[in-house]
């Protein structure tokens, strides 16, 4: 099986075989490795995925999470108070927002998704998931005081969507990636609609790819955001912006501490 997932062009296929016959029954495996040996992503065929070092379900349709991201979620929950609350937009599955749950029980936790199947998807998770674009679902009593603000946001440029593995470009769905012109078209919108959201001295965090960092870092700064910092990602590539919100006992440099 190993070696048939090999010439399919599986990088891990001894780690990827285990894991189909861990979740196959007996009947379906031959399926499972078919599926698996023209692309399909391993966790739509297994129907699960390890993030954070918990198990997430995965719908097929609906896009994987990637270790990378991991990076955004352990600093985002360390930011988040034990009571505090959290949003976290494009959610998906909702991986992102199950590993600040797990980190802070007691802590409110949100999400947003544009993707009806994402959404189902991230709802059997558990996830207290809204639908609609970016931060416009959420409920207005949350305007202003929420403490943590995250986001996996698609971010490749259209014109860079054919750089992307050929696996995930034939399988996993375009809304995930697609960028716009720049690759920021959501995420700029994203960091001007954030300070709606994020209370004064609260944090953003977004993914964005290694070449745009510094661009989202001015973003930020522009925004109302200070404490800008860069997060790198297991290989050492800077993968996040990080950002605190100007207010409140946060002042911009030079300026004084202000009530807003
Ligand atoms: C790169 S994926 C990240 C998903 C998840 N945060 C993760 O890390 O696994 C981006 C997600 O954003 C969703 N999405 C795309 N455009 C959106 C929008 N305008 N508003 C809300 N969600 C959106 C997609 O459906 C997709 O689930």
């Amino acid at each position: 099986m190993a070696r048939r997932l090999a010439a399919a062009g599986c990088v891990a296929a001894e780690d990827e075989a285990a894991e189909l016959v861990r979740a196959a029954t007996d009947d379906d495996l031959e399926s499972m490795v078919a599926r698996r040996s023209t692309g399909e992503p391993l966790s739509w065929i297994t129907g699960t995925a390890s993030f954070c070092g918990l198990t997430v379900l995965v719908d097929p349709g609906v896009y994987v999470p990637r270790w990378q991201s991991e990076t955004l979620a352990r600093r985002a929950a360390d930011l988040l108070p034990e009571t505090g609350t959290a949003v976290d937009l494009c959610t998906g599955t909702g991986a992102v927002a199950l590993a600040l749950a797990a980190a802070r029980p007691r802590a409110r936790v949100v999400a947003t998704e544009v993707d009806p199947r994402a959404a189902a998807c991230a709802r059997r998770n558990g996830v207290d998931v809204m639908e609609g674009h970016l931060a416009d679902p959420l409920p207005v009593d949350l305007a202003g005081t929420v403490d943590l603000m995250t986001g996996v946001l698609p971010y490749v440029p259209i014109d860079g969507l054919h750089l992307l593995p050929r696996d995930v470009l034939a399988f996993e769905p375009r809304v995930a990636l697609d960028g716009g012109a720049d690759g920021l078209t959501l995420v700029t919108e994203a960091v001007a609609a954030s300070t709606r959201w994020v209370r004064p001295g609260g944090w953003l965090l977004l993914e964005v790819g290694t070449d745009q960092v510094d661009g989202v870092g001015a973003l930020f700064q522009s925004a109302g955001y200070g404490a800008v910092t860069l997060l790198d990602d297991d290989e050492g590539d800077p993968r996040a912006v990080a950002g605190q919100r100007y207010g409140g006992s946060v002042a911009p440099p030079g300026g004084q501490a202000s009530s807003r």
